[in-house]
């Protein structure tokens, strides 16, 4: 069952970056992108264990602050590097609060995998 963990306000997030959050057992990064998205990651690089909330936002992209691997923020898909991100599903509601789902036995969520580049 998937359980919803209010996080926060999206305001206290500056579109254009990132912030870590702890969701149950879980720690996740969410980002605001400049036009307004949200999305949700694992926290950690799966490089090197990077601060991903660090990391620079373009668009739906997301580059690590430690050695540039890139990713897609939509579903996790490595862009560089050699392997992706777990994405969460994260909405903001009417009055800005962050919602997260997550699965409520402490699993997590089965990746969300897309490959934009067939599409
Ligand atoms: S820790 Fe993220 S690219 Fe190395």
């Amino acid at each position: 069952m998937t359980k919803h963990i209010r996080l926060g306000l999206l305001s206290e997030i500056p579109k254009g970056e990132g912030r870590t959050f702890l969701a149950g057992m879980h720690r996740v990064a969410v980002f605001h992108s400049r036009d307004g998205h949200t999305f949700a990651t694992q926290a950690d690089c799966p490089h090197k264990g990077g601060p991903l909330a660090d990391g620079l936002v373009g668009g739906t992209t997301l580059i690590c602050p430690l050695h540039e691997w890139t990713f897609d923020l939509r579903s996790g898909m490595a862009i560089s590097g050699t392997c992706g991100l777990r994405t969460y599903p994260v909405t903001a509601g009417e009055d800005g609060t962050l919602v997260l789902d997550i699965e409520e036995d402490g699993g997590q969520p089965p990746w969300r995998v897309t490959d934009y580049s067939k599409t």
